[in-house]
């Protein structure tokens, strides 16, 4: 059922208009004024809002600026009066979806309304159209160790279980962890990265749980961190073996009670969160020596996700090569270039200890240099150490 918001201060025409759309069949809510209105609108999602122009305490301009700046999905129409025509034409330029006249045409109401309803529905399908489309790369490889992977993925995404993974620089830690989350139930909502060797140690708590405002000398404002961003989706911890001990201790009590508290607050929040986590580090080795905690490790890693190196996975470097060529004519607006197969063969044998990362840079170097099929003598150039 389609759900309008009425925003109008005349009790007669709420009345009104509420028993015409309800026997339309829609489910309406009113406001008696643009206050209790953006009150209402900020708490639910309407499919629609029908709004008054003049009302006391927020106009209905004011409502329009302040909605579309909350949510500019959501179709607003004025209701204009005799004096308000002007003020009407000048709302559809400031954002509003259409205007119809007081006393409204029953007909051309109705028709507004389904125009605004579509309208809502298109934004949305091109937003979800839009998510597809950016979706999480492409995960390339045959190879044994991948299609295990990918086979782990497809059964634990759909779970809420944590998942560590581990595995060497630039073998994709990061794309497994983003393919959890496509693959999850969660994939509506937000994917939020924080990497925890990247933020200094003393800044790291406010990160992950946000502060109040002057909990701190540089707090000048709220801030909320990224456990509550994540409400809802998934938290990716990058690097998770780089963080303190301190936060660590932190984290595990969010994980254990599902709660966090703000630094210098003392409301308990609770949140909704999946947490994968990666490291390239060996974790038991630092349980050993007492970088990591142990508890932590376990509350981590429920599913263990261990990416195998490109040296471990070499039939897969021609289909990666293959691929980041593609990538690489695109992005540089060429043709695709080839590869000889002597040239290939090179690659394969290569010790890639950047792993991926390194083999698409090197693709790169090689696009940019060598000629419209790459020879071995350009990866013996280019690549190999001399
Ligand atoms: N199987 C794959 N197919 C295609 N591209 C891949 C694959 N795995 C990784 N990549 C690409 O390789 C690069 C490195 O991957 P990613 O960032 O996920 O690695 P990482 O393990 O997180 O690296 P680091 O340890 O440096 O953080 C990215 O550009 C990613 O898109
Ligand atoms: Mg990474």
């Amino acid at each position: 059922m389609s759900t309008i918001l009425i925003i109008d201060d005349e009790k007669a025409i709420r009345k009104t208009l509420n028993e015409i759309l309800t026997f339309e069949g829609y489910k309406v809510t009113e406001a008696s004024d643009g206050e209790e209105g953006l009150k209402l609108f900020s708490s639910t999602t309407f499919d629609v809002v029908l709004c008054d122009i003049k009302m006391p305490k927020m106009d209905g301009i004011e409502f329009l600026v302040k909605a579309t700046e909350l949510n500019p999905d959501v179709p607003v129409v004025m209701i204009s009066g005799h004096g308000t025509i002007e003020t009407a034409v000048d709302a559809v330029k400031k954002g509003a979806f259409d205007y119809i006249s007081k006393p409204p045409d029953l007909n051309r109401m109705l028709i507004t309304l389904r125009n605004a309803m579509d309208k809502n529905t298109l934004s949305k399908e091109t937003r979800t159209l839009k998510r597809k489309v950016s979706r999480v790369q492409e995960m390339i490889g045959e190879s044994e160790g991948i299609a295990r992977i990918k086979d782990t993925i497809e059964k634990v995404a759909p779970t809420d279980a944590r998942v560590l993974v581990t595995g060497e620089n630039g073998v994709g830690k990061e794309m497994v962890a983003r393919w959890i989350h496509e693959k999850s139930n969660r994939n509506t909502g937000p994917i939020i990265e924080v990497n925890c060797a990247a933020i200094p140690g003393e800044l790291i708590e406010s990160e992950l749980f946000g502060h109040e405002k002057g909990s701190f000398t540089s707090a000048i404002k709220q801030r909320i961190g990224k456990f509550e961003q994540a409400s809802g989706g998934t938290l990716f911890l990058d690097e998770v073996g780089d963080m303190s001990l301190s936060a660590q201790a932190k984290v595990l009590r969010a994980l254990q009670e599902g709660k966090i508290t703000r630094v210098g607050g003392d409301k308990e929040i609770s949140v909704d969160v999946r947490v994968v986590a990666a490291t390239n580090k060996d974790l038991l080795k630092e349980v050993e020596d007492k970088n990591f905690r142990l508890d932590l490790y376990h509350r981590l890693g429920v599913i263990l996700i261990h990416v195998p190196s490109l040296n471990e996975r070499r039939d897969d470097i021609p289909l990666l090569v293959d691929k980041f060529l593609g990538d690489i004519g695109v992005e540089y607006g060429q043709a695709k270039k080839t590869i000889d197969k002597k040239a290939m063969d090179a690659l394969q044998r290569h010790n890639w200890s950047g792993n991926i990362r390194e083999l698409r840079n090197v693709v790169e170097r090689l696009v940019i240099l060598s000629g419209k099929s790459i020879q071995l003598e350009d990866v013996n150039n280019y690549v190999l150490p001399r």
